[in-house]
């Protein structure tokens, strides 16, 4: 066999066990299938980019996968292992962890106070024990964005990019190792969007698995090994980010074209 630039290159991954594997996964909602026989897989130590036009089916796909949805169809292994997802309670307890574009931060507390929000440490007089949440809050975010400093601050006095480096502190803190990020950097800056490409490069040094949703092409290529196309609730394909080019990507989302390079799903063009 020849080897060929213009074909799936060797896959890094084979004979790894992937943390996650969403298999022939369908949801319809009234007539319209949000997401139609998709599978898609995601392995320690890995950034999968997951694209797609508005209404593709990509908000809706992670959200089976966080629980937030019951699908109608297909199956979600964990570990290798068939697990139980059909509540947020449940994916936590595999570590599934979603980082919304909201964030979801109690904005008029400090940094430590939103780590522990709902998941307080207590003294043994039952009050707020205060040091210890900082002291530890300290330890995570000295790991993850050692720059942070403003650990006395409400979170809604802090940047995008600090902010966005709280809700990773404890979405990881909590034991994540399959993490979910919905448009992480939408509403972000180029200095604070490059924040947020250094914490995921220490997730992925963790072993961390990470599903990073974008409209912004050029972030996914920046950070991403991977990159799942969806198309009217199908994968189009998916390709190593060495394997394709941007334009050939493109073609992907807008046309449903799948290149050589690409492994093609079930929504690819027919040629
Ligand atoms: N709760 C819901 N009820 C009814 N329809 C829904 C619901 N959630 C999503 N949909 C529909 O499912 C389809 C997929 O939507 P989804 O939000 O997954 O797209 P997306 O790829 O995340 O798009 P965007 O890039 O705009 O975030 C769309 O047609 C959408 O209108
Ligand atoms: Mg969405």
């Amino acid at each position: 066999m020849t080897m060929n630039e213009a074909t799936p290159s060797a896959d890094p991954n084979a004979g790894k066990t992937p943390l996650v594997e969403m298999r022939d996964i369908s949801i319809a909602f009234g007539g319209i299938k949000a997401v139609d026989h998709a599978s898609t897989d995601l392995y320690p130590g890995e950034v999968v980019g997951l694209l797609g036009h508005n209404g593709a089916g990509k908000s809706t796909l992670i959200k089976i996968l966080s629980g937030a949805y019951a699908r109608d169809h297909g199956t979600i292994m964990v570990d290798g292992k068939e697990a139980t997802i059909t509540n947020p309670r449940q994916a936590k307890d595999y570590g599934i962890e979603t980082i919304y574009q909201t964030l979801a931060l109690a904005d008029n507390v400090d940094a430590a106070a939103n780590l522990y929000l709902g998941r307080e440490l207590l003294t043994r007089w039952g009050t707020l024990d205060d040091a210890a949440m900082e002291a530890e809050t300290r330890k995570v975010m000295g790991r993850l964005n050692p720059n942070f400093k403003r650990f006395k601050d409400p979170v809604k006095q802090l940047s995008g990019g600090q902010r966005q480096s709280v809700a990773i502190a404890r979405a990881i803190h909590f034991n994540a190792r399959i993490l979910i990020m919905d448009e992480p950097t939408a509403a972000l800056g180029p200095a604070e969007t490059e924040q947020v490409g250094q914490l995921i490069h220490e997730l992925k040094k963790d072993g961390i698995g990470i599903f990073l949703i974008s409209h912004d092409i050029h972030d996914v290529f920046d950070l991403a090994d991977r990159v799942v196309v969806m198309k009217n609730g199908a994968i189009v394909g998916s390709a190593k980010t060495t394997d394709v080019t941007k334009d050939e990507v493109l073609g992907m989302i807008i046309l449903g074209k799948c290149p050589a390079g690409a492994i093609p799903g079930p929504g690819a063009l027919a040629d």
